[in-house]
């Protein structure tokens, strides 16, 4: 018999999945797990089910004395000490392609609101504030005819620009791998020249971190957006708040921070910047189908055969 710790409560449909394997250990805290408690219920255990909150390092990895696989119910694994679980043999799974279309649809409803002023202007009308219809009031900017920079083109990346020429909007990319006919590859340097809206769909690792940094504003369009829905840590924030606040954008959106859930005071001061809480997938179906991936994944492993989708 098989043990599973599981770091969050997930839908009872898929975690009964686990139930013919063995015995469920879960955690019933709203929060991530506390690095401690982590350490001390992953010992025994064969597998873990460990949401994007949870670290597993090298001293959670010691601990799975018997740990066969870590099944992360994200498509980033920045969480996880990958090269270290494979050291111990522990395969270590992720949630790519279920969540794209998800994720696709919210970038862009960060694209159209931080265009537009929506949550500017829903601000306003909670503050009692709104004097009423004006001719030049609270204007916007168009997406048509303007270029959509891509930092990254994965599956993410190229359901964000399939969703582009409903807008009327080019597509520009950075990639060194892939492909994409009808958008033009680009530098990133020269990316961050051409583009009107700028949208980051790269993995955190050592190379991206603070891939967006004070030379790469100072790069942008004065009447350039920044999107943000990959991870926090690729944008530097203090950069980003400096670049604010000498209007060398024309504002940012972001879903992701570098050291969630805190927030830089500093983007706080700002109108023209949209703060939303790490929603990218966050939709009912779209996290039910990762939760029961990841299972399906542990299923697989803990019965020998080879899992779903491993990361690279
Ligand atoms: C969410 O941020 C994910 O990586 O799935
Ligand atoms: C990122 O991980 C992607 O799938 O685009």
């Amino acid at each position: 018999m098989s043990s599973i710790l599981v770091t969050r409560r997930l839908p009872s449909t898929v975690l009964s999945k686990l139930e013919p394997l063995g015995t469920v250990d879960l955690f019933a805290g709203d929060g991530a797990m506390p690095q401690e408690e982590l350490r001390a219920r992953i010992a025994g255990k064969d597998a873990v089910v460990s949401m994007l909150t949870e670290q597993i390092d090298k001293s959670v990895l010691d601990a799975g004395d018997r740990l066969k696989v870590v099944a992360n119910v994200a498509v980033g694994f920045n969480n996880i000490d990958v090269a270290y679980a494979r050291q111990r043999g522990v395969t270590v799974t992720n949630t790519p392609d279920v969540l794209t279309e998800s994720v696709a649809d919210f970038t862009w409803a960060l694209i159209l609101a931080i265009t537009r002023r929506l949550s500017e202007g829903e601000r306003v009308i909670r503050r009692n504030a709104w004097k009423g219809w004006a001719f030049d009031y609270m204007l916007g900017t168009e997406l048509r005819g303007k270029q959509l920079g891509l930092v990254g083109l994965g599956r993410i990346g190229r359901a964000v620009a399939a969703r582009a020429k409903a807008f009327g909007m080019t597509v520009a990319y950075t990639s060194r791998h892939t492909q994409m006919p009808g958008a033009e590859a680009q530098p990133l340097d020269r990316l961050l020249v051409t583009s009107d809206v700028i949208s980051l769909h790269v993995p955190l690792s050592p190379e991206t971190r603070h891939l967006i940094d004070k030379l790469a504003f100072t790069r942008m369009k004065r009447s350039a957006y920044l999107i943000n829905t990959s991870r926090g840590p690729v944008v530097d924030e203090e950069a980003l708040a400096w670049a604010l606040g000498e209007r060398l954008i024309a504002g940012a959106a972001l879903d992701v921070y570098e050291n969630e859930p805190i927030v830089n005071p500093k983007l706080l001061a700002f109108e023209n910047i949209l703060l939303v809480p790490h929603l990218g997938s966050g939709t009912t179906e779209t996290r039910t189908a990762m939760a029961d991936l990841a299972v399906r994944n542990v299923v697989e492993v803990l019965s020998g055969r080879p899992p779903l989708t491993p990361v690279a």
